[in-house]
């Protein structure tokens, strides 16, 4: 497949959406102080007043790409639960090294990042890409802003491509005519799930989301995952942490251990198998007073398909 053929244009179409803001114009939404309960108008993930998990999430990793609303909700779950923002930067951390590791170590080109979230950190493509140069990836996301911003950075970048999909439509992602141009699956491709299946319920199926991407690809691929765990219910601060995000564009879900190993069904764990989220390959482990707060917070875990 050429570069050229990489779909960019069909990325940006994909993205681009009349009625979402423009990303990081925090001074354009209205006062916070005074949320509505019943925010009218744009649809939760462009609405200002609604709290946003992909920049909350921004906001934890010190980014600046948040609506007040957000800023608030977030800092109200810090107060409770304040690990979350150690959590959240050795998800991301961790997020990088698995790339690398994949790219280096197992020879990894293709890579599918589903639930990207906000392009203002240190990215896949771009880790990927200090390993392997010729390395592809598709961003995905449901939050039409994630989209706009990530298709703003990757605009003149054609082994890169941004899809507004939702994990659980899976075929709406690998049919996608971006995912077509530029992911080859007779090929490993590793499938990137940091971080999204604590927001969807088991009513929604995620396990037959992740068993569908799993199907799809060649032998060889990978599958990798972190997702938060309240594996003992011990930290109550967390409970209640989470609970903030009920009026948000996700809600949380916690995972046990055996849930969260239950997504690589049929699939063989990489060393170190499934570890606290700072704890994958990690060269520089977190100090004895994080590593106690992070206990048992979530799961990190790299597969292979046989
Ligand atoms: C906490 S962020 C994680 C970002 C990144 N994966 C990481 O680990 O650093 C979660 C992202 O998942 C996205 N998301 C949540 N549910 C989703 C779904 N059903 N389909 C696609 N994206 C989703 C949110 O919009 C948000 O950008």
């Amino acid at each position: 497949m050429m570069p050229e053929e990489t779909g960019q244009q069909t990325a940006g179409e994909a993205a681009r959406k009349p009625a979402a803001p423009a990303a990081g114009t925090t001074d354009r939404g209205p006062d916070a102080e005074s949320p509505s309960p019943q925010p009218p108008g744009p649809p939760p993930h462009v609405n200002p007043l609604t709290p946003n998990v992909a920049r909350m999430y921004d906001y934890f990793l010190g980014g600046n790409n948040s609506y007040p609303i957000d800023r608030e909700t977030a800092e109200r779950v810090l107060t409770q639960f304040p690990t979350l923002r150690i959590i959240t930067r050795e998800n991301r951390h961790t997020l990088i090294r698995v790339v690398q590791y994949l790219a280096a170590e197992e020879g990894v080109r293709q890579f599918i990042d589903i639930g990207s979230g906000l392009p203002t950190q240190r990215n896949v493509h771009e880790a990927a890409r200090e390993v392997a140069p010729g390395a592809r990836t598709v961003y995905v996301d449901y939050d039409p802003v994630v989209c706009l911003q990530a298709e703003a950075l990757l605009a003149d970048d054609p082994l890169t491509g941004v899809i507004e999909a939702d994990l659980r439509d899976p075929d709406g992602i690998l049919q996608h005519p971006v995912t077509s141009q530029l992911i080859d699956f007779e090929r490993p491709v590793a499938v990137l799930l940091m971080a999204i299946l604590h927001f969807i319920p088991d009513s929604d199926d995620p396990q037959g989301a992740v068993s569908r991407l799993v199907e799809r690809l060649a032998p060889g691929s990978y599958l990798a995952l972190s997702h938060a765990s309240q594996e003992q219910q011990r930290d109550a601060g967390a409970r209640e942490a989470a609970g903030e995000y009920r009026r948000a564009t996700a809600q949380m879900v916690f995972r046990s251990r055996d849930q969260v190993t239950e997504f690589f069904r049929g699939l063989q764990f990489v060393e170190p198998g499934l570890v606290g989220i700072a704890d994958w390959r990690n060269p520089e482990p977190p100090s004895a007073e994080n590593a106690t707060a992070l206990l048992d917070t979530g799961f990190i875990g790299v597969a292979r398909k046989a």
